[in-house]
């Protein structure tokens, strides 16, 4: 018998949604679980975490200076984190041994803080910040440019921010994930730019990472329908070469571009509301 996630329960009379959501299923389209449709509670309980995560990384451009060691920015977010009540997320997540991740150059993500990696003028670094806060997760990042660098490197940075809002746009109550990851395909190529495959954005908010997986590229009117109440990160990897990257086989972790060449990544984590995405991590 054929097993319909959104057929009220117990054969009580059904809701809206469930009356909206049983018919797309019933044409074969792929609706999120229930469990990743959030109540009004969970949703301030994101919120609450959300705006700890925002404060960890507007202290983080506070203090990031030339010189300063990723080790220093692991230290910021995980005292601040702490004196706020939260847990930072990645700390031993998956055996992740810091606090945050720090990504410079030619690294896609998932950068290790180290005491012996200094910045330097002319770097670009993502610092990616993920917060549990009452058993809520949140999850943003951001670039930071160190000094003066190269106008190629301003113009990703700035092309990939725009990725990300761009992205975002797109995402429409009772349309696709696939519609944001071509917006952001469209606008990375249009720039000639390419788009990293191998890492997503995704679900968040009850757990790390959750369903839908948020690709950055595809097609328009593809992946799971985008409902009200659902909360997920887009986060764009974009490089100015090619899209091709490997891991860092020393720590298993690192994601590098193949070509060495520099690579941009923003990232919010956002709710879907009746009329359009909602920044949370704003
Ligand atoms: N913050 C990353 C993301 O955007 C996850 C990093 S996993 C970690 O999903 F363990 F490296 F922190
Ligand atoms: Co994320």
């Amino acid at each position: 018998m054929a097993h319909y996630e959104w057929e009220p329960i117990n054969g009580s009379a059904p809701t809206e949604l469930e009356e909206k959501l049983l018919a797309y299923e019933k044409k074969g389209i792929l609706v999120p679980p229930r469990r990743v449709v959030l109540n009004s509670e969970q949703i301030q309980g994101i919120r609450e975490s959300s705006a700890i995560n925002t404060a960890v990384l507007d202290e983080v451009a506070k203090h990031i200076e030339i010189g300063m060691t990723t080790e220093d920015i692991n230290e910021i977010v995980h005292n601040f984190t702490i004196a706020h009540g939260a847990v930072p997320a990645p700390l031993n997540y998956q055996g992740f041994p810091k606090s945050v991740c720090t990504s410079i150059n030619a690294q896609v993500c998932h950068g290790i803080p180290s005491s012996t990696v200094k910045l330097k003028e002319g770097d670009i670094i993502n610092v990616d910040v993920s917060t549990i806060y009452n058993g809520y997760f949140s999850d943003a990042s951001r670039m930071f440019i160190m000094g003066e660098t190269s106008k190629e490197n301003k113009r990703l940075v700035k092309v990939t921010k725009e990725c990300l809002e761009i992205g975002a746009y797109a995402a429409k109550p009772f349309g696709f994930v696939g519609d944001i990851g071509a917006a952001i395909q469209t606008h990375a190529e249009r720039n000639g730019y390419s788009v990293v495959q191998e890492l997503c954005g995704h679900g968040v908010g009850l757990k790390f990472h959750e369903v839908p997986e948020v690709l950055h590229f595809g097609t328009k009117g593809t992946g799971m329908l985008l409902v009200p109440g659902m909360v997920f990160t887009i986060e764009p990897m974009i490089n100015m070469g090619s899209r091709k990257v490997f891991v860092d086989r020393s720590n298993n972790w690192t994601i590098y571009t193949q070509d060495m060449k520099p690579s941009a990544q923003w990232e919010h984590t956002f709710l879907m509301t009746e009329t359009g995405l909602e920044i949370l991590t704003y």
